[in-house]
């Protein structure tokens, strides 16, 4: 089976022509105008590939060729079509558009198999809109029940459980999005590396062996709000000092952590109140984002972190308090179906090699009901989340050649 280089293109192209900031890359948050309008598209293709297109009440569309008995559990591929602000063309869009390309190839190729194939758009794996990730496949998992969808708000107060009962989605039906172990029998998602180990190793493809999970928390942190040429530097409690503080303590714990293979640290975001150039800040509220291959080795440096915070407390009289959000936990990915990739990587003639994944995905939830794998196409000098991301479709489709054989065997087995 081989892929149609020239169609994966065109369809990323034409998925990419929903985007709220064209200017500056590709924004396409859950369920604006771009990204209701790319689903209806996504949809449109999968009809088009005959596949039969079924969406549930959380917004996750599968497409699904049928297998020959309805008995087995179905295999899965797929991706996600929303974004963060000003991304790439490739971030998710490359495993959805990807993975349909892998069915219709299936079904052209008239090879018969016992098992369903599903390619689905996973929705908002991106935090951009509510602030929380993955939020189809989370409730797949049964990590989003839909009493806990009003307690997820966006930026104007709206909470989840509101925009999907003004789009018609129907929530009492919500129960059903979640998954058990059985239900699925493997997922294969591909992904666009996002970072810079294939390129500089010159392979094509990567098999993920593991998938970090990130913790996500807010810091707030109270000084004194208080002139900023009246108050000398004695005197003053500076709250946007003191979470510089913690911010570099952060940084230094993060890079000397041996306890795993992989660890990161992110500050993205971040407030002060009031926010003018001549005020003391009184308070400062930031993001924090840690990443890990292993659960325990992210809890420990984030209680290392906490344990030093009655210093920076008194020695710069501010208080600090910690809102959780989220603490996911990562996924190894499953022996042999990496196996089965491996296989089909070498028999294509790929150069490929094992590699970790920093980013997490949708495949990170779904690995919490069903064994997961995924493959890995190049991002050009490892940038992705920005305007500059780029993928050489050539490699999108060797990614989606290795894909429809593995789909196909496992939905064999
Ligand atoms: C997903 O995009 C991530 O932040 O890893
Ligand atoms: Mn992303
Ligand atoms: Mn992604």
């Amino acid at each position: 089976m081989k892929s149609d280089v020239k169609r994966i293109e065109k369809e990323l192209r034409e998925l990419n022509e929903f985007n709220s900031t064209p200017e500056s890359g590709t924004t396409r948050v859950l369920f604006t105008e771009p990204e209701l309008k790319g689903r209806e598209y996504v949809k449109g293709i999968m009809k088009d590939a005959g596949l039969e297109v079924t969406e549930d009440s959380i917004g996750n569309v599968f497409g699904c060729l049928k297998g020959t008995d309805p008995s087995l559990a179905p295999v899965w591929t797929g991706s996600h079509i929303d974004t963060v602000l000003n991304a790439g063309m490739f971030d998710g869009m490359a495993g959805v558009i990807g993975g349909i390309e892998a069915l219709r190839m299936i079904k052209e190729s008239g090879a018969g198999h016992k098992r369903d194939i599903c390619a689905i758009i996973y929705t908002s794996e991106e935090p951009t809109r509510f602030e929380l990730s993955c939020l189809g496949s989370r409730a797949m998992a049964g990590e989003l029940s839909v009493e806990d969808t009003k307690n997820v708000h966006d930026k104007d107060g709206k909470t989840l459980y509101e925009v999907l009962n003004e789009l018609g989605y129907d929530l009492s039906e919500f129960h059903r999005i979640k998954r058990s172990k059985g239900d699925v029998y493997a997922a294969v998602e591909m992904h666009i590396e996002q970072s810079s180990k294939l390129e500089n190793d010159h392979k094509q493809l990567g098999i993920v062996k593991a998938i970090c999970a990130p913790s996500n928390y807010d810091i707030i942190v109270k000084g004194v709000q208080s002139h900023a040429g009246g108050t000398s530097m004695e005197d003053r409690h500076d709250a946007y000092m003191a979470a510089c503080d913690i911010a570099l303590r952060l940084e230094k714990i993060a890079r000397e952590n041996t306890a795993s293979e992989y660890t990161t640290a992110t500050i993205g975001r971040v407030a002060t109140v009031p926010g003018s150039v001549n005020v003391i800040p009184g308070e400062c509220r930031f993001s924090v984002d840690i990443r890990d291959t292993d659960a325990d080795s992210k809890k420990q440096l984030m209680k290392n972190l906490v344990s030093q915070f009655p210093d920076i407390e008194k020695e710069r009289g501010v208080t600090i308090d910690i809102v959780t959000y989220n603490e996911d936990i990562p996924v190894k990915c499953d022996r042999d179906i990496m196996d089965i990739i491996r296989k089909h990587m070498e028999n294509s003639g790929a150069e490929y090699e094992y590699l970790l994944s920093g980013a997490y995905h949708d495949s990170l939830f779904v690995g919490h009901f069903a064994p997961v794998a995924m493959i890995f196409v190049p991002s050009k000098n490892g940038i992705s989340h920005s305007p500059e991301e780029w993928t050489d479709f050539e490699d999108i489709a060797a990614g989606t050649d290795v894909l429809a054989e593995t789909l196909l065997e496992l939905a064999n087995k």
